[in-house]
């Protein structure tokens, strides 16, 4: 029998993740959803693995209390902005992510974050439910009609390029900037590449699906925002960092962009003030990944990282 070898889940994990770390003999310790970074530094000492999610920030604190043991820092996302990679690496821990289970997932919400910001369906549904609609009205939320619209995806991996495919049979240009050429995608979906700069200018509906990273951070500003269309649609399914927000609400309220469809926020769960009062501006809770299909696959994908790795193997899904 191996010894038993302690998981801190540091939130919460989904039963079909759970039911594998179980069955190669691992003892969980979950932190539970309303965990603090103390509480969890305190849940740390002797853990072997740590299940974390991008509301977890993963660095020197928590590595440091879990001490010698821990192998493996399994993230419960395909983004790992939240963990301290090179902290990691000094500490000989391998670090996973969860890729490929929720490219269907959040390539269909950044869609529908496309279709109810360009319709403007989040005003109209909030002024409906609290008994502003006054009744059918001509000149009222008129928005972009996305048919034959000219759609731009900034950053063509597997997000991008699903979001891509998905929003092709609507679309009628679809432009893409990304660090290499897509040789598929311009074949298959007569994508055409074209430089950022090029894309702000040209596109009616603009979705993000690049990383977060400090060459990302604050992509979309002022100055972007301005280069964008009257009418242009935003979409940020991606992480808060590539937006500035308070340059985004300030686009919206002068009527300088058409309408934003959001998912994430900078500092989450904090959405930020100005967001809330600005006009045709739809904003989610980060559910990207909220399916049942895509949150089991997480959840399995993280633990089958978990015991891979406490094996001593190669796990599937290595970030380093
Ligand atoms: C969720 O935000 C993820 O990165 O998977």
């Amino acid at each position: 029998m191996p010894e038993q070898q302690v998981v801190l889940v540091c939130r919460h994990l989904l039963p079909a993740g759970l039911a594998l770390l179980a069955e190669a003999g691992h003892e969980v310790r979950e932190g539970g959803l309303e965990a603090t970074a103390e509480e969890l530094r305190e849940l740390a000492p002797g853990c072997s693995a740590i299940v974390a999610d991008p509301s977890v920030e993963v660095g020197p604190p928590l590595l440091d209390a879990a001490g010698a043991e821990l192998r493996v820092v399994a993230n419960f996302a395909v983004g790992y902005d939240n963990v301290d990679l090179d902290a990691c690496r000094e500490r000989d821990v391998v670090v996973t992510n969860t890729p490929g289970v929720l490219t269907n997932a959040t390539a269909e919400l950044a869609l529908t974050l496309t279709m109810a910001a360009a319709r403007r369906a989040g005003e109209a549904e909030a002024d409906l439910r609290s008994g502003r609609w006054a009744g059918w009205d001509p000149g009222a939320y008129l928005g972009l009609e996305l048919s034959e619209a000219t759609v731009g995806v900034v950053g063509l991996g597997r997000i991008g390029s699903r979001y891509a495919e998905l929003v092709r049979p609507l679309a009628g240009e679809l432009l893409y900037s990304a660090r290499s050429p897509k040789p598929e995608a311009e074949r298959d979906l007569a994508a055409e590449r074209v430089t950022f700069e090029q894309l702000l200018e040209r596109s009616d509906v603009i979705s993000l699906h690049a990383p977060a990273s400090p060459e990302t951070h604050h992509l979309i500003g002022a100055a972007e925002l301005r280069a964008m269309q009257p009418h242009a649609v935003l979409v940020n399914t991606s992480r808060g960092s590539l937006v500035d927000s308070s340059a985004l609400a300030a686009a919206l309220a002068a009527d300088e962009i058409g309408a934003a469809g959001l998912d994430v926020y900078e500092r989450e769960p904090e959405v930020p003030p100005d967001l809330l009062a600005a006009p045709r501006c739809v904003l989610l809770p980060h559910i990207g990944s909220a399916t049942r299909a895509a949150r089991d696959g997480m959840a399995t994908l993280a633990a089958a990282n978990v015991v891979a790795a406490l094996a001593g193997q190669e796990p599937p899904n290595p970030v380093i």
